[in-house]
């Protein structure tokens, strides 16, 4: 039977990968995103892809959005929690407490809430598992992005719980923690480091890469590959675990 799979915010970026990666292994795929024009374009992309949107900052929302998903999918096997928001750079007592709310709510509540209210189908299936993106910043302190760095820490005790409590039904739970991932994220995120520091883009550029043994950015397809066989059955004595993804960055 074709893996039943709800990916969050998953319309763009990372998420996006995961949608075409899960697709192209004959995966049926409901999205749920809060860009309505990002997931008009990734339904065209891919053919026979289920979309909603869905503001992960409302527990309204998801409670509406994850039953609707289980009865579109006929089910479900597994759930990637990708949502997950950057928040400003700014240091701790400077930081907006709105926003520091924001993010949490989003990185953090909304996995919860998401994943909550999938268990009990996630218990009907024969091979479940769960899939949560953390963050090198979830390895590290991230000066000036705390709401970020609390929020991917957080996400790894909430899997690591998660893989203990419910590997008696069989599911299993990890998750991912990629470093620099090429796309328009992490330009942005050298922009803020940038203007916070007074240095130049270039500088803030090189001084991420000396951290990395492998100088680059990550493909994200390579991330979404990763998701696929932490999904199948190669991956079946694999819980509790989180896989960085991070060209073996080394501090940040
Ligand atoms: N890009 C990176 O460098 C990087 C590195 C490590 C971890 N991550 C994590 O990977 C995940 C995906 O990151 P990304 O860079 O692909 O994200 P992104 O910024 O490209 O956004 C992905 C999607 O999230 C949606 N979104 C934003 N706010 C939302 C909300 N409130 N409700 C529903 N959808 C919302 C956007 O519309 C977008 O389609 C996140 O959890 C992120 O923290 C990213």
């Amino acid at each position: 039977m074709a893996q039943r799979v709800l990916i969050t915010a998953g319309a763009a970026g990372i998420g996006r990968e995961f949608a075409h990666a899960f697709a192209a292994n004959g995966a049926r795929v409901f999205v749920c995103d809060i860009d309505e024009r990002a997931l008009a374009r990734i339904g065209e992309e891919i053919p026979g892809l289920i979309t909603r949107r869905c503001d992960l900052s409302l527990r309204s929302e998801i409670e509406r959005m994850v039953p609707e998903a289980v009865a579109a999918l006929g089910g479900l096997d597994v759930l990637i929690n990708n949502g997950g928001i950057a928040g400003m750079t700014l240091p701790v007592e400077q930081y907006p407490p709105d926003d520091w709310d924001k993010v949490i709510a989003v990185n953090l509540t909304a996995m919860f809430d998401v994943t909550r209210l999938a268990i009990p189908h996630l218990k009907q299936s024969p091979a479940a598992s769960i899939i949560n993106m953390s963050s090198i910043a979830g390895r590290y302190g991230f000066p000036n992005r705390s709401p970020y760095a609390a929020s991917k820490w957080g996400v790894i005790g909430f899997t690591k719980t998660l893989a203990m409590e419910l590997g008696a039904w069989g599911i299993r739970a990890n998750a991912i923690a990629p470093g620099a991932v090429a796309g328009e994220r992490i330009e942005r995120v050298f922009a803020g480091r940038a203007q916070l520091s007074g240095r130049s883009l270039e500088e803030v550029r090189a001084e991420a890469m000396a951290q990395q043994s492998i100088k680059g950015t990550i493909d994200p397809r390579d991330i979404a590959q990763l998701a696929v066989f932490l999904a199948s059955d190669a991956a079946k004595s694999i819980s509790g675990q989180v896989i960085p993804i991070d060209n073996d960055r080394q501090r940040a």
